[in-house]
């Protein structure tokens, strides 16, 4: 039963289903960004749309871009919801180009979407307009030092509160900036992103060093739209990303695959369910996105991966794909074991690191994740409202500053839990409360929608 502010999940005997998840919310976001800083038109198809990715087509809006929906949401109809409500989107997006954009004639509201607002500054820090973005209450209360102090060592001009350090935050931009080489302070794709968009309106070549590899979707976006970036391996394993300034962005068409941070839950649910198997249609098996899918193997998971129907092989800007490969995934009951995680899995699944812990519960052994500190500056203190969720449902579970011990094994009991209004917990107590002893309870449920709308619905729909 699904009420406005408390959900009620009971256990199912039996999940059976095929799914087609919401278009990956990462490379959604960039696609509309990527398509408002090229001249012309551009179309995105599958693209999700959550409340995420609705923020930032709204900034694109704002930018002077037109971004229209083509045809309504797939899947929208089959759950009642409205037209253009549906889990993916068709965009047609017209833009005059990154030297045609305007100063927005409001603040742009970034919602609850950290991404919108760290690329977005990224994208605005070398353009001669002035913007500022604001969110929710939980993104104000996400850090944006980590994008301010790399953007003014490129010559940016941008102010936040509390001494630059939380939004809201201006942007006053200026152009050119200089190159810069800049080796990130934190695993983040998002800073990554940022320096490199600003990148593009840069004198020069400017290269970011990341010592923990993150996802590289602006990288691949960008060859597929014409710009060489430049990867090299550096000694110590990290990896190194240049653009050279003055590149213009080309207008294409891209099809979105499945977003495997939203199969993560069915993965998970299909492996500790004991009578459960899924399909899950053209998911995105990027490799830098796919930790989840192997590290759920290594824990001895059984999931099929088979090539989806259709889908471009996975080279870059090959027939839509914008070099971003995808499979469809085939999940089925299994008996897991512990795993030990460090800094650099947390950093490769730093999405999923919530559903996993729920895999680690039910696991045989104890699961050690270490290094996993920014999961506290995610849409809410990810540590806390993991650990407070497992301890509600009778899991042991130890933390010891950024490191967690999971003592695995033990039957979940049903529990009020609270999702923090933090989509990926409230899917996670969801999908636990498909496998608990009795029905589980999680406040807040309706966050999901931020990256997967129609979960709910699709969480009904698997009991067979
Ligand atoms: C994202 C990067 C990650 C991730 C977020 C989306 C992106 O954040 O948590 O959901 O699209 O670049 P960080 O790079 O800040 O860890």
């Amino acid at each position: 039963m699904i009420g406005a502010d408390v959900a009620t999940v009971r256990p199912a005997a039996r999940l059976r289903g095929e799914l087609r998840l919401p278009g990956d919310k990462s490379i959604s976001h960039r696609a509309l960004i990527f398509a408002t800083l090229a001249a012309g038109e551009s179309r995105i198809s599958g693209a999700g749309d959550g409340a995420d990715v609705r923020s930032t087509a709204g900034i694109m809006r704002a930018l002077g871009a037109r971004v229209e929906h083509e045809g309504e949401g797939e899947g929208a109809a089959e759950r009642g919801g409205a037209p253009g409500r549906g889990r993916n989107v068709a965009y047609r997006i017209d833009s005059p180009g990154a030297d045609g954009l305007h100063s927005p004639d409001a603040v742009l509201d970034c919602g609850n979407s950290g991404t919108s607002l760290r690329l977005t500054a990224g994208m605005l820090a070398g353009l001669p307009l002035t913007a500022v973005l604001d969110g929710d209450d939980s993104l104000r209360r996400r850090p944006v030092a980590r994008i301010i102090e790399p953007l003014r060592r490129m010559g940016a001009e941008l102010h936040a509160r509390d001494n630059d350090s939380l939004p809201p935050l201006t942007v006053v931009g200026h152009t050119p900036l200089q190159a810069a080489d800049i080796t990130t302070q934190v695993p983040s794709a998002q800073v990554k992103s940022a320096i490199l968009l600003a990148g593009l309106r840069a004198d020069g070549r400017t290269t970011v060093r990341e010592g923990v590899a993150t996802r590289d979707h602006t990288e691949r976006m960008l060859r597929a739209r014409g710009v060489r970036v430049d990867r090299v391996v550096e000694p110590g394993g990290g990896v190194a990303w240049s653009v050279e300034g003055g590149r213009a962005v080309q207008a294409i068409d891209q099809r979105v695959p499945g977003d495997v941070s939203a199969a993560a839950f069915w993965l998970v649910a299909g492996s500790i369910h004991p009578d459960a198997e899924f399909t899950l249609r053209e998911v995105g098996v990027n490799p830098t996105r796919r930790a989840i899918i192997d590290l759920l193997r290594t824990m001895g998971a059984d999931i099929d991966e088979r090539p989806a129907d259709g889908a471009p092989p996975a080279l870059a800007d090959r027939d839509g794909d914008a070099g971003e490969p995808m499979a469809d995934l085939v999940v089925r009951s299994a008996d897991l074991r512990a795993i030990d995680l460090g800094p650099d899995d947390v950093a490769a699944a730093i999405d999923e690191i919530p559903v996993l812990c729920l895999a680690a519960a039910r696991a045989r052994g104890t699961t050690t994740i270490r290094g996993a500190g920014e999961l506290r500056h995610k849409e809410s203190d990810r540590i806390a409202g993991i650990v407070a969720g497992l301890v509600a449902m009778g899991v042991r579970v130890e933390v010891d500053g950024d490191d967690l011990r999971i003592h695995g094994g033990t039957a979940l009991r049903g529990a009020a839990t609270d999702s923090l209004d933090d989509h990926r917990l409230a899917m996670t107590f969801a999908i636990a409360g498909l496998v608990a002893t009795d029905p589980m309870t999680i406040e807040r449920p309706g966050s999901a929608a931020v990256s997967y709308p129609g979960f709910l619905g699709d969480l009904e729909g698997v009991r067979a």
